[in-house]
């Protein structure tokens, strides 16, 4: 069995133990593999887009001997699955609005275990889980390969949150801060989305452009460096 980088790894983490899990875009399979070959959740279905994907897991499933507990679904994002039978749902690997667009499908989703990893637009992501009673629940910072990466623990609440624009950027991953555990990689997050932040705002105040939004921008960032200097 192939082992997960500190990525994958984080959203491994968030699985309920004995959970039935929906791994959306699984790829390669290896989260789902990893989560039924250790015991963590007693069964997966393994779903994809594109069928070249879900023939490598398929493959890597049977490698494994567990065609039992792990199905392959060709399915756009959440359509097709047994809903009522999944506990939790991850949506891995993909930008924040796409990720948006297979949950809206299906709202509300009320009792599931929402476990989110977005590659880009983390914060349309946060501010529209807000807006659409999900509520963040928790936030794991990781690094892998060399690159920072927040994995969100959602769950619908049906409570309305129209998120300022500091949660939209940093999420939980203030409170990750008071977590030992998550302390070191939370600051790395912060500074790392700090630098992302400044050269932002450097190229808009090159451009001469000094509105609302160098503004909020600024404010954010001195709200990051209250926590990390
Ligand atoms: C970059 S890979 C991520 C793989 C894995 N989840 C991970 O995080 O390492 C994205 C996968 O999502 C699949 N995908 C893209 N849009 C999808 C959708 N609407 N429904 C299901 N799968 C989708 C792609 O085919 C691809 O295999």
């Amino acid at each position: 069995m192939k082992s997960l980088d500190n990525r994958l790894q984080a959203a491994a983490d968030y699985v309920q133990p004995g959970g039935i899990v929906a791994d959306i875009g699984t790829d390669h399979g290896y989260l789902p593999i990893w989560l039924v070959k250790t015991g963590r959740a007693q069964a997966a279905f393994a779903a994809d887009i594109n069928p070249g994907p879900l023939k490598a897991a398929a493959d890597n499933i049977c490698a494994e001997g567990l065609e039992n507990q792990i199905q392959t679904a060709l399915t756009d994002g959440l359509d097709n699955l047994p809903l009522s039978e999944i506990t939790d749902i991850v949506i891995a690997g993909m930008g924040g609005m796409l990720i948006a667009e297979i949950l809206k499908r299906h709202l509300p989703l009320a009792g599931k275990n929402l476990i989110l990893q977005p590659m880009t637009q983390a914060p349309f992501l946060r501010s529209w889980l807000g807006r659409n009673g999900l509520s963040i629940l928790s936030e794991t910072p990781a690094e892998a390969g060399g690159k920072m990466y927040t994995v969100i623990q959602a769950q619908y609440t049906g409570e309305i949150l129209e998120c300022g624009s500091f949660f939209a950027h940093t999420g939980k991953i203030p409170e990750a801060l008071k977590n030992p555990d998550k302390e070191e990689m939370a600051r790395k997050y912060l500074l790392h989305l700090h630098k992302k932040l400044n050269v932002i705002l450097y190229g808009m105040s090159r451009s001469g452009t000094e509105d609302e939004k160098t503004a909020e921008y600024r404010e954010i960032i001195r709200r990051m460096e209250e926590l990390i200097v």
